[in-house]
């Protein structure tokens, strides 16, 4: 017998077709169309706080707001699971995970048959990027989770709207999504269903489809985010010229009234929220930073050649521990109301608590895995990668521009890792095609976003390893492609908030203070600010960075900006190591970069040790 279709109601025969299809495979006890709308949230989150997937918080601390608490075996991305399958193996790279597009799908119809047992079948149109937007896509999530309803209500745009935008004939993003514990008649359900042992994230960028399986945790589970947004929007930005990208994106506006966008990829939990946020520190009264996203940019380039960004994402699901007052006020302001908290810890008056939130712990608290916490217990009580989701409108800093169909216009790309050594605070690469490389060859240190085992230390170009969804060499070429096309192409930067000193603590004190790294970016982009020529590219001098408001003793300056020879050969030797993974596809600009790279090394002896010479 049929199920019926139930909700939100459209005459797109195609999407209406893959709906029963994949409903008649997956068994659910319901179809529901979602239409987005307040009452139906409140809904669902209602029906959540019942079944005891959310904990309603303090309604006079946190209005409207609610927390979760995961299956402590679905804490983060796992990128083991991650998948990108085609006819053939070279098509994905040596960086992503591959199997055979039909052995995947033969494996995947054996856990779909019947997974939904026993629950509702959602189905979830969204937009990513403004509504109508000639760089935005419509995306369908088909999932069985409310948990991810939710959240994709507050990340993307969703419900009728984009159903409409979709119209009868519309192409759409095929997103299937299943946590994979389907109910036996009479079986309870448990908090947070998940099937960790069957857990599989894979893409088919062919036919422009997600498959996600067994995993309820954020990019594994909100489609629109990285497996959209990020894997398969890299293969259309290919295919069409445009480039999507793990970068925030903000405005910076001077006293003056000149506002300069920039867009920024850093690796995950590195930072991004943070810059995208940032309050401009003393000695830069009267400047402005406007929020347009914090994780995802799809960016294309307009009929004069500039490029344009979007931010594709309505929402921020951010790392929660280390944001406080002092790190990211704005952050916190934005998560005064309306909001989703998973896997923190909650406070015995209804509210919600993770490490760095305030100096002192509270003296009792409920951690992540519902038990009792005491400082000093041991354990931490939220869990490292513990997230919010908020809307991106609440944010104090949010920029309306956000919501503009054409975009906002790029000035400068800025690079950054998580690098404790011989990595300068900021440095412009010389050129475009320099640039490419400066991003290709960024390197990060591990961190909780993803499961745990990775190690110290990988190359992530572009903040992309996880993300893209085809050959990384072919995504190189790309981006030296999008440059040869541009009339004047944004300025490309390194940057390093992350070195340490002898004793091991930060040499920059980051945060806020990154705005005077920004300045000089500003400055370099609008022809006004010096930089000298350096081995790495061209660097700023201390007088080139205005220290108003900070007394930054100039000796640390110099020890950020340091480059070490015999340091930089083993960088450069590295180099070689990740190219020689891409043989086949490598840009051979790349090659006679890296040769230039080592002998600017041995050529300027003096220039090297750049940052005391030349102040
Ligand atoms: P995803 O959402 O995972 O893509 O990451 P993100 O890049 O948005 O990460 P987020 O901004 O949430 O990074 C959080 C981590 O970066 C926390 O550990 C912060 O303390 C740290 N962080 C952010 N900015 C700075 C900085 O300027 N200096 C230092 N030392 N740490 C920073
Ligand atoms: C990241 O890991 O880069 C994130 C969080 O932004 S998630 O959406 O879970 O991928
Ligand atoms: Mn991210």
């Amino acid at each position: 017998m049929e199920i019926p279709i139930t909700g939100c109601r459209t005459n797109h025969e195609e999407l209406l077709k893959w709906i029963r299809e994949n409903a008649e495979l997956c068994k659910p006890d319901r179809v529901y169309i979602c239409d987005g709308s307040q009452a139906e949230y409140d809904d669902i989150c209602n029906q959540m706080v019942l079944s005891g997937t959310f904990i309603r918080l303090n309604e006079e601390k946190r209005p409207n707001s609610f927390l979760a608490r995961s299956d402590p075996r679905d804490v983060a991305r796992v990128e083991s699971r991650t998948y990108v399958c085609s006819l053939n193996k070279t098509y994905v790279g040596p960086t992503n995970n591959w199997m055979h597009t039909h052995e995947m799908k033969d494996r995947l119809r054996v856990l779909y048959d019947g997974c939904m047992r026993g629950r509702t079948m959602y189905i979830i149109p969204f937009s990513m990027g403004p509504l109508g937007s000639h760089i935005s896509h419509i995306g369908v999530q088909i999932t069985d989770s409310p948990y991810v309803v939710v959240n994709m209500r507050i990340m993307t745009r969703m419900g009728r709207g984009p159903l409409e935008v979709l119209g009868e004939r519309g192409s759409f993003v095929r997103c299937i999504h299943s946590v994979g514990a389907p109910l036996q008649p009479g079986q309870k359900d448990v908090p947070w269903p998940c099937n960790p042992d069957n857990t599989y994230i894979t893409h088919f960028p062919h036919e422009r489809s997600i498959y996600s399986f067994g995993s309820g945790y954020g990019g594994n589970a909100l489609l629109g985010k990285k497996c959209f947004a990020l894997r398969i929007a890299s293969v259309m930005a290919r295919d069409e010229g445009w480039l999507a990208e793990h970068m925030l994106i903000l405005g910076a506006e001077s006293p003056s009234g000149e506002r300069t966008y920039v867009a920024g990829a850093f690796p995950s939990a590195c930072g991004k929220t943070n810059f995208a946020m940032m309050v401009p520190p003393r000695g830069f009264e009267g400047w402005k930073v406007f929020t347009v996203g914090d994780d995802i940019a799809w960016i294309k380039a307009d009929a004069e050649g500039n490029l344009r960004a979007i931010n594709p994402e309505a929402g921020f699901f951010g790392v929660a521990p280390g944001t406080s007052m002092k790190s990211n006020p704005n952050a916190m302001l934005t998560l005064n109301k309306n909001c989703i908290f998973t896997n923190t810890a909650l406070t015995d008056d209804g509210d919600v608590w993770w490490e760095g939130m305030t100096d002192q712990p509270p003296e009792h608290l409920i951690d992540w895995t519902g038990q009792d916490w005491t400082p000093g217990c041991g354990r931490p009580a939220a869990h490292p990668n513990a997230r919010f989701t908020a809307p991106v409108t609440q944010c104090p800093t949010f920029d309306p521009e956000w919501d503009n169909p054409e975009g906002v216009p790029i000035k400068a790309f800025i690079f950054g890792g998580r690098i404790s050594r011989n990595a300068p605070l900021v440095y412009q690469s010389f050129n475009w095609t320099h640039g490419v490389y400066i991003a290709a060859t960024m390197g990060s240190e591990a961190t909780a976003a993803a499961e745990e085992s990775l190690p110290a230390m990988r190359r992530d170009p572009m903040a992309m390893l996880p993300f893209c969804g085809y050959n990384m060499a072919s995504y190189w070429n790309h981006w030296l492609d999008i440059g040869r096309h541009l009339p004047d192409p944004p300025r490309i930067f390194r940057v390093n908030w992350f070195r340490r000193g002898k004793d091991g603590s930060f040499l920059w004190p980051g945060f806020g203070e990154n705005m005077r790294v920004l300045n000089w970016i500003i400055d370099r982009v609008h022809g006004r600010g010096y930089g000298v020529e350096s081995p790495v590219g061209y660097v700023p001098r201390l007088r080139d960075i205005c220290w108003e408001g900070l007394d930054y003793d100039p000796q640390k300056f110099y020890e950020l900006m340091s480059v070490d020879r015999d340091e930089s050969v083993k960088e450069a030797r590295d180099h070689e190591e990740l190219f020689d993974l891409f043989y086949d596809r490598l840009p051979t600009e790349f090659l006679h970069l890296r040769e230039l790279f080592k002998s600017r090394l041995w050529r300027s002896p003096e220039v090297w040790k750049l940052a005391r010479e030349t102040h």
